[in-house]
């Protein structure tokens, strides 16, 4: 019974980090599970990374229970507004690309990263968190998706080799880095010559999705992918509750 309530807590605290509960919704007990700077109804937002050094930029959050957060960031409620067929589209890829989920979670874009990519691409699916890392390891080997690489990867960039990447996309977790200065260079280094990221981030003004002081508006994210040398441009897409910003590595 406390297992139920505990993922009952968590799936709630998960709904409030995808902007899937309303903002400010009680998320009662959430904060257990997290450390105590956590705090309930705040999406968990915490001040300092895991054991790092606070930066004074993001606010590094703990995603160390997958099946509590599968739940909402795999609902047929998010595929309704979040469009992720479209959201894939947008990057533009071919086969044979080699392709980031950076921020992974529980994997929710691999499927269609993995079949626009085929057979001779490679989609590498990045976390910081083990559980999630393992998580989307068994998830590719029952779902078939043998193009998939899962990447435990540090806090302060991708964890691949240099200009191995030709597409990245990160949904929801630029707001989550906390040197998003020293992310955005060892980004663009990960970045092929003419390879793009697509970073998508809640809108100040969606009625859902984490507090007002932890977004970002599209500009300062603008601003901080232009200042990695990276060419950036708002991207046409766009849903009720979120922005996208497109940053190439010039050839
Ligand atoms: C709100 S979840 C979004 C998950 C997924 N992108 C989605 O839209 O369903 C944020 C994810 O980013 C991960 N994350 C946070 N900081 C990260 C970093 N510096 N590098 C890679 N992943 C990170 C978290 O562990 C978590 O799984």
């Amino acid at each position: 019974m406390t297992k139920l309530r505990d993922v009952r807590r968590c799936r709630r605290a998960g709904l409030l980090m995808l902007g899937l509960a309303p903002f400010g919704a009680g998320c009662a007990g959430a904060h257990e599970a997290q450390p105590p700077e956590h705090s309930a109804g705040s999406e968990g937002h915490g001040a300092r990374a895991h054991g790092g050094e606070a930066h004074g930029e993001g606010h590094q959050h703990r995603f160390e229970d997958p099946a509590a957060y599968a739940a909402a960031w795999e609902s047929p409620e998010r595929d309704a507004w979040q469009q992720p067929a479209q959201l894939v589209a947008t990057l533009g890829i071919v086969p044979g690309m080699r392709v980031a989920d950076i921020g992974t979670g529980t994997g929710y874009l691999l499927r269609y990263l993995s079949e626009a990519t085929g057979p001779e691409g490679r989609v590498y699916a990045i976390d910081v968190e083990r559980a999630m890392v393992d998580w989307v390891t068994e998830r590719a080997r029952t779902s078939g998706w043998t193009n998939v690489t899962p990447v435990l990867a540090p806090y302060d960039g991708p964890g691949v080799a240099p200009a191995s990447l030709d597409r990245a996309i990160m949904v929801n977790v630029w707001h989550h880095i906390e040197a998003r200065d020293v992310y955005a260079r060892n980004l663009r280094e990960a970045l092929a010559p003419g390879g793009a990221v697509l970073v998508v981030e809640t809108r100040l003004d969606a009625p859902e999705g984490p507090p007002l002081h932890y977004r970002l508006p599209p500009e300062q994210v603008m601003a901080e992918l232009r200042a990695a040398d990276l060419d950036v441009a708002l991207s046409p897409y766009a849903n009720s509750r979120q922005y996208a910003v497109l940053a190439t590595r010039p050839r």
